[in-house]
């Protein structure tokens, strides 16, 4: 099944229930909480606060991208604010099994994250561990970037690497993605797609209407 996961990133949050009920409309799967401490990255967006808010006006899955540094440091608290699935990355957490593992005992989906420069091989050691691998195709900080082009090849490799150990996980991919290159990520293997801009520049409910009829057609 391929998911719909729009970026609460690119909303407008003067209205941002408002705005997260047309992407439902639309038919989104998730929503996609990206956290920023502006030390992993060099922004930063919102945290605990407004996912409780937003725990309150959706059923959909809540699935937080942890941008931060030492991330273990904060599992517990988001997922007593509603997460669903808390995804840390490779880069800025050390201890990474350990904080899968403490994400599964809370009963939530974990993800593990790696930058566009960061080698896809890191992640074979945890292909059995992790429920999902977020490929990142911008350096993340920014909502509204161009796509990489060679992360196509990461998730391939991913796409490959799980295929070989018989292992089935979600590869996430997460910038730059639009409706122009839409087709490159679905059919180089991802299965959870986040969109930022794609989603809530213009006419939020058709486009995300867009997006779920050509996720429908490509089952
Ligand atoms: C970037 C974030 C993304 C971002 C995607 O650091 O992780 O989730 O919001 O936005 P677009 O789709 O606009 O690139
Ligand atoms: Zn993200």
């Amino acid at each position: 099944m391929i998911i719909l996961s729009p970026s609460i990133l690119a909303a407008d949050f003067a209205s941002l229930g408002e705005q997260m009920a047309r992407a439902e409309a639309g038919g989104c799967d998730y929503f996609h909480f990206d956290v920023m401490d502006g030390m992993f990255v060099p922004n930063i967006s919102f945290g605990l606060p407004v996912l409780s808010s937003i725990r309150k006006i959706t059923k959909k899955v809540l699935d937080v991208h942890l941008m931060i540094e030492a991330p273990e440091r904060y599992v517990d608290r988001f997922i007593d604010a509603g997460a669903d699935i808390i995804t840390v990355h490779q880069e800025a957490c050390v201890p990474l099994a350990k904080t899968i593992e403490r994400i599964h005992s809370r009963g939530k989906r974990a993800g593990i994250a790696i930058k566009p420069h960061t080698d896809v091989e890191v992640l074979g050691k945890y292909l059995g561990l992790a429920d999902m691998f977020l490929i990142m195709t911008v350096e993340p900080g920014f909502g509204g970037q161009e796509y990489i082009d060679f992360c196509t090849g990461k998730i391939m490799k991913l796409k490959k690497m799980l295929s070989d150990s018989k292992i089935v996980a979600d590869i996430q991919v997460d910038g730059g993605i639009t409706r122009q290159n839409i087709g490159t990520v679905l059919s180089a293997g991802a299965n959870v797609i986040v969109m930022g801009s794609s989603i809530f520049g213009g006419n939020i409910e058709e486009n995300a209407k867009h997006f779920s009829d050509i996720f429908a057609e490509y089952e």
